[in-house]
C-alpha cells in the first residue's frame, strides 16, 4: 500500500472515531477541515517518530483525540482569534510589532500588577509582551521559573491561571499579544511526573531518561556538552531514592522529557494546548535544540528534533491556529536557521544579531557584523526574526567561525578577546559585564549584564566624565536604534528603556549566587521610570529616543517584513542596510565622525529621524554612534 493512499485510508478510519469528541456539528465541520489539511503531514511526522512501535496506531488516534478535546475546551474568543489569524497569517510581520519582556514579580509583583501597568506599555506602543515564566516552579532555586512543576498553575506568589487568562484577554483589547514560555525540554523534579517516577512508577520513569549506573551516561557525556559548568556539572544526576541516574542537561533539578516515548509527546502537546487556551499568541519554544537524544551525537540540534516541533506545530494548527512558535536556539547561526520556517518556528530569536551588535561595539568596526548578516539575515517567506540587544540569558558569542576565517579573524582568540573586553579587563574597556559559567576545558565564557552596564554607563557614572556618559547612553541608542529598524520583530528587555545598571544584590542570596545571569535580572526601577519624561535624565533620554524610533517604525510601512539588505558602506565603522527597498539606514559604531558616500542613492534623501536633509552628491557626516534612516526626497 503506498503511503499516501496509507493517510488517507487512516484519516477516513480516524474521523468517526473522533467524532464523540467533537459533539457540535459547527465544531466538527471546523476541526475536520483543517484535519483534512494538516493530516498528512502530521502523520508523516508521528510516522517519522514513532513508526516502528507496534501500537503506532493506538498513539496516533490518542494524539489527535487529546486534540479534539482540547479544541473543545478552548474558548469561544480564542476559536474567533484563530479564524481572524487564518486569514491574516502575516499579522506578525507589520511595522506596527513591537515587544518587551519582563519578569511578573520583578516589574509588577505579580499579574494584577502586570495588569495595572498595560499604561506603560502603551506609552511604549507594545503589541507583544513575553512575561517570562510564571507557572508553578520550585520555591528556592528553579532556573528563574525555567524549571516547571504544573504547566497548568500559575505560581500562586504571582496568581491564578484565570488571573492569566483575564491578563491575556486585557492585553489584547489593548493590541497587545501575550508571549509565553513552553519549558518542554524538562520538568522540575517536582512536577507530579517526577514525583511518580521517584515513588517507583515506571511508566513515569519512563517520561524521563534514567538509567541504573554510570555506564551508558559516561559514553553519553563524550559528545555533550556542558550547558552550566560551574553551576552544574555533568549532564546527569543522581537520585538515591530511586538509585537511578537522570539526564538532566541544565540544572539538576532539570530532568530532560524522554520524547522518544510517545506518551510524553502526548502529555506534553496537551499542556501546550492548555497554555495556548490560557491565551498565548507566541509561544517560546526553550532550550528547543536538545529534546531528543541519540548515542554518539551531541544530542543537539538532531533532526528528530526538527521532526518534533513541525508535528507539535500542525496539531496546533488544527487546535488553535492563533498560537506561533517562537524558537530559542542560541547556537551557531547555520543552526539557529534550521528551526525557522512557517512549518517549524516562523518566529526566532536572533542571536547572531544580537551577539555581533555587542562584537561591533567592542571592536567599532561592523565587518563582521555586516559579513554575517550579508549572509545570514535572510529568512523564508512567512518567518521573522526577533531581533534584541539584551535578555534574561547569558551573552555567548556564537557567530560562525567561518564567517570570520573569511574576514582573517580567528574566532576562538576574538572570543577571547570578547570576553576580556566585557568584563571590563581589557585595557580602554567600558563594559562591566561579569563572566557566566567560565569552563576550564575549552575556555568557553559567557557574558552577563545589562545593557546599559555593558554599553558602558556604569563605568561612566564611576569615573563622572561626561563624555564618557554621553557616549554610553549613544551606544545603548545605537543599537536599539538597529533592532528597532531592522526587519523583524524589536524585542526590548524592559528595563533598558530607562537604562538600568547591574544589580549585584544577587550575590547575597544563595539561590542566585552561583548564577551571575541574576545581575542583570534586576527589580524594575519605578523611581528611575519616573524620571522617563525628563530629557536631562539618563533614563529620559533612552526612553525619548526609544519611544521616538518606534513610533517612526509604527509609522512607516517599509519597515513592515523582513527585507533588509545589507549594504558595504565603504566605511568600516558604518554599518547599513535598506529596508523594504526605501529606507537606507546608517549606523556608526565609532566614537569619531565618519563620512559615508551615498553614491547609490537616487536622489536628496531626509532622515526621518532628525529631519536633516542631505543633498545627493555631498557625504554623509555621521557624529559619534550617529544613526540615520535616510528616505528619498526632502
Ligand atoms: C533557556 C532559558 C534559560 C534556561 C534554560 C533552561 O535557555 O532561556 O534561562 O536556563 O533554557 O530552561
Ligand atoms: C540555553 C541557551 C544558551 C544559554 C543557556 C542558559 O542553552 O541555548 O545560550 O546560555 O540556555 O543560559
Amino acid at each position: 500500500m503506498n503511503l499516501d493512499h496509507e493517510i488517507n485510508v487512516t484519516l477516513r478510519r480516524l474521523i468517526p472515531r473522533l467524532e464523540p469528541h467533537l459533539p457540535d456539528s459547527d465544531s466538527r465541520r471546523e476541526f475536520n477541515a483543517r484535519l483534512d489539511q494538516h493530516f498528512p503531514a502530521i502523520f508523516r511526522l508521528l510516522l517519522d517518530l514513532y513508526g516502528d512501535r507496534y501500537d503506532f496506531f493506538y498513539h496516533l488516534e490518542q494524539i489527535l483525540i487529546m486534540t479534539a478535546s482540547m479544541y473543545m475546551q478552548r474558548p469561544a474568543a480564542l476559536k474567533a482569534l484563530d479564524r481572524e489569524r487564518e486569514a491574516h497569517p502575516l499579522w506578525f510581520q507589520s511595522e506596527d510589532m513591537m515587544g518587551g519582556v519582563c519578569y511578573v514579580d520583578l516589574f509588577a509583583g505579580d499579574l494584577n500588577g502586570i495588569r495595572a501597568k498595560i499604561p506603560y506599555f502603551k506609552e511604549l506602543k507594545l503589541t507583544y509582551l513575553h512575561l517570562m515564566p510564571l507557572f508553578k516552579c520550585p520555591p528556592d532555586n528553579s532556573d528563574g521559573g525555567y524549571a516547571v512543576s504544573s504547566y497548568r498553575e500559575v505560581n500562586s506568589d504571582l496568581g491564578t491561571t484565570e488571573q492569566l487568562a483575564a491578563l491575556a484577554a486585557d492585553l489584547r483589547a489593548e493590541g497587545i499579544s501575550l508571549v509565553l514560555d513552553f519549558v518542554f525540554n524538562h520538568t522540575s523534579d517536582e512536577h507530579t511526573w517526577a514525583r511518580q517516577a521517584l515513588a517507583g512508577d515506571e511508566d513515569y520513569q519512563a517520561y524521563y531518561l534514567m538509567f541504573d549506573d554510570r555506564t551508558l551516561p559516561d559514553q553519553y557525556e563524550r559528545n555533550l556538552r556542558e550547558i552550566f559548568p560551574e553551576q552544574a556539572p555533568g549532564n546527569f544526576t543522581f537520585r538515591p531514592e530511586i538509585d537511578q541516574w537522570v539526564w538532566t542537561t541544565f540544572n539538576h533539578f532539570q530532568w530532560d522529557l524522554n520524547y522518544a516515548n510517545p506518551a510524553v509527546f502526548r502529555s506534553m502537546l496537551a499542556e501546550m494546548l492548555f497554555i495556548a487556551n490560557v491565551g498565548a499568541e507566541v509561544l517560546r519554544l526553550d532550550a528547543v535544540a536538545f529534546i531528543w537524544k541519540k548515542m554518539g551525537t551531541s544530542c543537539e540540534g538532531l533532526p528528530q528534533v526538527h521532526t518534533i516541533i513541525q508535528a507539535f506545530n500542525a496539531l496546533v494548527k488544527i487546535a488553535a491556529p492563533a498560537m506561533l512558535f517562537k524558537s530559542e536556539a542560541i547556537v551557531h547561526p547555520a543552526e539557529v536557521a534550521k528551526y525557522i520556517a512557517p512549518e517549524e518556528a516562523p518566529i526566532s530569536y536572533n542571536p547572531t544579531l544580537m551577539a555581533l551588535l555587542w562584537e561591533s561595539l567592542a571592536t567599532r568596526e561592523v565587518k563582521l557584523l555586516h559579513h554575517s548578516m550579508q549572509r545570514r539575515f535572510d529568512l523564508p517567506e512567512g518567518c521573522t526574526w526577533v531581533n534584541y540587544v539584551r535578555c534574561h540569558d547569558d551573552i555567548g558569542w556564537t557567530f560562525a567561525d567561518e564567517d570570520a576565517w573569511e574576514l582573517n579573524m580567528n574566532g576562538f582568540n576574538h572570543r577571547q578577546f570578547l570576553n576580556q573586553f566585557y568584563t571590563g579587563k581589557f585595557t580602554g574597556s567600558f563594559a562591566r559585564g561579569v563572566p557566566f559559567n567560565y569552563n576550564p576545558v575549552n575556555q568557553d565564557m559567557r557574558i552577563s549584564g545589562m545593557g546599559a552596564s555593558l554599553a558602558g554607563l556604569e563605568y561612566a557614572l564611576d569615573t563622572g566624565i561626561d563624555q564618557y556618559q554621553d557616549w554610553a547612553l549613544r551606544r545603548i541608542e545605537l543599537i536599539h536604534s538597529v533592532i528597532i529598524s531592522a526587519g523583524g520583530i524589536p524585542l526590548i528587555y524592559l528595563g533598558d528603556e530607562i537604562a538600568m545598571l547591574n544589580d549585584y544584590g544577587y550575590k547575597d542570596d544563595p539561590n542566585k549566587a552561583e548564577d551571575s545571569r541574576w545581575v542583570h535580572r534586576p527589580t524594575f526601577d519605578w523611581e528611575r521610570a519616573a524620571q522617563r519624561n525628563n530629557p536631562d535624565t539618563d533614563a529620559g533620554r533612552i526612553f525619548s529616543t526609544l519611544t521616538q524610533l518606534i513610533t517612526l517604525r509604527q509609522q512607516t510601512p517599509a519597515f513592515a517584513n523582513g527585507d533588509t539588505r545589507f549594504m558595504d558602506t565603504h566605511n568600516p565603522h558604518v554599518l547599513g542596510y535598506v529596508r523594504g527597498g526605501e529606507i537606507l539606514v546608517l549606523a556608526n559604531f565609532s566614537e569619531h565622525a565618519q563620512d559615508v558616500r551615498l553614491g547609490w542613492m537616487p536622489s536628496h534623501a531626509t532622515d526621518l529621524i532628525t529631519g536633516e536633509a542631505y543633498p545627493r552628491h555631498k557625504p554623509v557626516t555621521l557624529a559619534a554612534y550617529q544613526f540615520v534612516w535616510l528616505a528619498a526626497g526632502e
